[in-house]
């Protein structure tokens, strides 16, 4: 007997590569904000109750990373900004001391957060989109992406990766001649007739960007196929009408003009994701052109629903494209549960395979605005349109950081692209966990605890049978890097 546990010790173990771990913590009611609280030292296995323990060896998805929505409002709001204050939004978001964005969306054309309604082709049944421009874009959108990836390109050559989203075609593609969806989903549909001109109208968009220094990485067939908005563009399409569109023409049509550029199902709530990827997945010509799907976080946790959907084609990636929250507070005195949120629902993502989170708008105005959809209701600064990570003031030339903006650090500043995560398992449920392996071979575990009471447990690495000893604050997060 005591051969054998020999033989199963010596196998299993690997050494550390850091012997201590670097704690980072934020913490409701104190000053810790990402900060990196000192270095814990591993030390041989002990008993203890409560524990994390992470497995090294098991091995899951590749991450692809962070980022944030380049909403027309988003790029409005930083060009009202000073040339100080603009930058330090850049180095907040993109900077190697920032949250490290790799990711972006980019709305193709007008959405809920954009000035007003526009296409890139207003002249009616234009069906070889002779009159197609972006020059529309030119004012508020590219000049803040381009500085974007300028300041990301200041320490990394990895490059950013951009996801654009359509919101609707022009009017007159659309089987109610009209932008929004005001009357049914039914007939907010793009009419046959110009299914090739649609597809024709997204390529064109990748060329028109590619050429403006903004390449695209991939492309979404619609935002929110099932949402078909009564105040904002939209469109509808249900799973086959959007299988069929892709198959026929969106596939081709990129595969000849943009061969590298992919395309993302679905982008819409987790609630319907395995619904949409079974329809699509089951018609293999037109699964071949579908890199993965797109989830949005509104219909709730729905982890379980991303994790059937994983199962149904293991080789296609699921990425969270899009989450928000009402503003409900005075952004001076931002919302706790909102970082909460997040990293809960990042956390129940990633431990389901979703590869990635793009958060809505990067920036918007006190009053979560603007939005040409308009807020529905504002008291004074309560209650406006969306919450953002970052909010300006331009009277002011104030920038407030919500408290999601921290939490979301805690993920995209150490999670970096290329990492894959690894297991990890809790002995309780009072604490949420993930646990990652980075390019460099760092160990990254984030641990999460909404609960009103501070927790002390055990993080134990199964590989090398080393643990150490922690507490975790109530309402608190914490990255632990080794
Ligand atoms: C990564 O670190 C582990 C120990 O944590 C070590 O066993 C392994 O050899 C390292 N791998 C590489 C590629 O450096
Ligand atoms: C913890 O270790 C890191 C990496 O070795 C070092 O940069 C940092 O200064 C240490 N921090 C503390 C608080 O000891
Ligand atoms: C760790 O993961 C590996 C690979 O999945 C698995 O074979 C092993 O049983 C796991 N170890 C423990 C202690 O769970
Ligand atoms: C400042 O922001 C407000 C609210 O978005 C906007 O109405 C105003 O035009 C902006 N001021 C400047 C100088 O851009
Ligand atoms: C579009 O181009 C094709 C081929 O050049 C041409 O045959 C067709 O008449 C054009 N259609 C319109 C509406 O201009
Ligand atoms: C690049 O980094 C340097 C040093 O951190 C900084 O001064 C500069 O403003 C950055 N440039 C951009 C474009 O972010
Ligand atoms: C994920 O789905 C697989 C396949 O259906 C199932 O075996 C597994 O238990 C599920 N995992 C979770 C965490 O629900
Ligand atoms: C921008 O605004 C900030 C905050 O009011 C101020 O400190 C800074 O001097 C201004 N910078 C420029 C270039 O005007
Ligand atoms: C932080 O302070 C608020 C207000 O006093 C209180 O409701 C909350 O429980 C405190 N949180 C922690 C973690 O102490
Ligand atoms: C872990 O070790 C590697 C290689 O020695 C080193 O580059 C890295 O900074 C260390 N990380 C921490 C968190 O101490």
């Amino acid at each position: 007997m005591l051969w054998i546990v020999f033989l199963v010790g010596v196998a299993a173990s690997k050494p550390l590569q850091n012997e201590s771990i670097s704690l980072y913590q934020t913490a409701q009611n104190t000053t810790d904000r990402i900060t990196l609280k000192g270095n814990v030292s591993f030390e041989p296995d002990f008993k203890f109750s409560t524990s994390i323990t992470v497995n090294r060896s098991a091995k899951y998805q590749e991450m692809l990373g962070f980022g944030g929505a380049f909403t027309e409002s988003s790029a409005y709001v930083w060009s009202t900004l000073n040339a100080t204050v603009q930058q330090r939004l850049l180095d907040l978001y993109f900077s190697k001391e920032g949250l490290q964005y790799s990711l972006g969306r980019i709305p193709i054309g007008s959405c809920d957060f954009a000035l007003a309604w526009y296409s890139y082709d207003e002249v009616r049944d234009d069906a070889n989109l002779t009159h197609f421009t972006v020059s529309h874009e030119k004012k508020w959108r590219i000049p803040f992406i381009r500085a974007a990836i300028e300041s990301r390109s200041n320490w990394t050559t990895a490059p950013f990766k951009f996801v654009a989203s359509p919101w609707s075609p022009p009017k007159w593609m659309k089987t109610n001649d009209f932008p929004y969806c005001p009357t049914s989903c039914f007939d907010c549909q793009l009419k046959a007739e110009y299914r090739d001109t649609y597809a024709m109208y997204m390529s064109k968009f990748i060329t028109a960007f590619d050429e403006l220094g903004v390449p695209t990485w991939a492309v979404t067939v619609q935002n929110e196929p099932e949402a078909c908005p009564l105040l904002y563009a939209g469109m509808h399409f249900n799973p086959e009408t959007e299988r069929d569109f892709v198959r026929d023409h969106l596939g081709p049509r990129l595969a000849n003009d943009h061969p590298a550029v992919k395309i993302l199902a679905y982008d819409h709530n987790k609630d319907h994701v395995a619904k949409w990827a079974k329809v699509i997945y089951a018609d293999a010509a037109a699964a071949r052109y579908v890199w993965g799907t797109a989830v949005h976080w509104y219909t709730g946790d729905e982890f379980e629903n991303v994790n059937a959907t994983h199962y149904l084609a293991p080789d296609k990636p699921i990425l969270a494209t899009e989450a928000t929250v009402a503003r409900e507070k005075d952004p001076r005195a931002p919302a706790w549960e909102n970082g909460e949120h997040y990293a809960h629902d990042m956390i129940g993502d990633f431990n389901n395979w979703v590869v990635g989170f793009i958060d809505w708008n990067l920036v918007l105005d006190m009053y979560g605005g603007p939005d040409h959809a308009g807020p529905a209701e504002c008291e004074g600064l309560i209650k406006c349109g969306s919450d953002a990570m970052i909010l300006a003031d331009n009277s002011t030339q104030e920038l407030y950081l919500q408290i999601f903006y921290y939490y979301m650090g805690h993920f995209s500043k150490f999670v970096s692209p290329g990492s894959v995560r690894v297991g990890v398992s809790a002995s309780t449920n009072d604490l949420e966990s993930t646990a990652f392996v980075t390019p460099a071979n760092e160990t990254v575990v984030i641990v999460l605890n909404r609960q009103d009471s501070a927790t002390t447990y055990k993080l134990l690495d199964r590989l090398s049978g080393k643990a150490a000893r922690i507490t975790v604050p109530a309402h608190s997060i914490q990255t632990l890097v080794y």
